[in-house]
């Protein structure tokens, strides 16, 4: 594929009022997610519930694409019909996890870094003769007493610049996400800190590997409170806080952003989309790549009766997709969820 490839495949993920729904849970985290819906985690029970939602009516109107785990990609419907498939014909581009996860960073005690570059360039060109479109890797920054270091920063905006050069080399969009993890006490102030060393940090080692901007994606987390930190900023702070840090670090030729939800609940990750949104004048499209935020109502519907709830459960994905496409063009109202 030509750099205008990647660079198209790259806006189309950020078309406007469009976003990512994120199903790449691999088989441990996906097992605790169906525990807690009291649903046994086999390879038929995850087809099914990932079959009913990519087979969502209308889903492709609020999702630009879906990353998968590497089962997910090679699955079909109970009808035979490849989740490839599927997904092309509902205007849903495929994309693929790719990274195998984040491991306990040696010599630095509590910090982690990404595995998987050994045999990636052999996994991508399998992955693009699948239909993979698009591809995530997925950097875990912790905050604690004295951490993060730069060496765990380094070490893994290393790894995902390494992979997205890799990517672009298979013909593949690759997003590239350092998640700054939301758990702990600290500050907003704190984690604007964090974010901007560690995109800084991200977009010099981009550069270096000679990593195309316009055929990538940054999947970025917002600049918010510690989930056990004593006083946590509001939905404004959240939002202009995560403009400030953005603009202060990332090039203005990127194709675009887009945003996990990090253990956010589902209507605070859309309002802070949508707040993001209303200041206007960004450089590039701010959008979502939920994983929990959109997948929460629905997965409760679908777990109390596998059987009878697909249409409840895909209805409940349906809203969720809405309002966020509705949060990437600054015009959601909380008022519109009862609705
Ligand atoms: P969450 O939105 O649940 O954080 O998941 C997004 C994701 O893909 C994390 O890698």
């Amino acid at each position: 594929m030509s750099s205008m490839g990647l660079a198209a495949v790259a806006k189309a993920l950020v078309a406007e009022g469009k976003g990512i729904l994120a199903i790449d849970e691999s088989t441990g985290t996906c097992q605790k997610r169906f525990d807690s819906i009291g649903i046994e985690c086999t390879e038929q029970s995850r087809r099914d519930y990932r079959g009913m939602l990519l087979s969502t009516p209308g889903l492709g109107e609020h999702i630009s694409g879906a990353i998968l785990f590497d089962e997910t990609l090679r699955q079909s419907s109970a009808d035979g019909t490849p989740f490839v498939q599927l997904m092309t014909q509902a205007g849903i581009l495929p994309g693929i996890k790719v990274d195998t996860g984040a491991h306990p960073l040696s010599g630095h005690p509590g910090e982690k870094v990404t595995e998987g570059l050994d045999g990636l360039r052999a996994r991508l060109d399998e992955y693009h003769s699948l239909g993979a479109k698009f591809a995530k890797w997925r950097a875990v920054i912790t905050m604690g007493e004295n951490i993060p270091t730069s060496a765990c920063i380094e070490a893994n905006t290393h790894a995902l610049a390494r992979y997205a050069a890799l990517s672009q080399e298979a013909g593949i969009v690759p997003i590239v996400e350092p998640e700054v993890l939301m758990d702990g006490t600290h500050s907003l102030d704190e984690c604007y800190e964090v974010s901007e060393v560690t995109l800084r940090s991200l977009f010099n080692q981009l550069y270096d590997q000679n990593v195309l901007l316009e055929g990538a994606i940054l999947k970025a987390s917002m600049v918010i409170s510690g989930s056990a930190a004593e006083h946590r900023a509001n939905v404004q702070e959240v939002a202009d806080a995560t403009v400030q840090c953005l603009l202060n670090s990332v090039p203005a030729v990127l194709a675009g952003v887009v945003f996990l939800s990090g253990g956010q609940s589902d209507t605070e990750a859309t309002a802070h989309l949508d707040a993001m949104n209303r200041s206007g004048g960004l450089p590039w499209p701010l959008s979502f790549s939920y994983g929990r935020a959109l997948q929460s109502p629905s997965l409760k519907a679908w777990g109390e009766n596998p059987a009878a709830n697909v249409t409840a459960a895909q209805h409940k994905l349906v809203h969720r997709a809405k309002m966020n496409g509705l949060a990437a063009t600054g015009s959601y109202e909380p008022a519109l969820e009862a609705v």
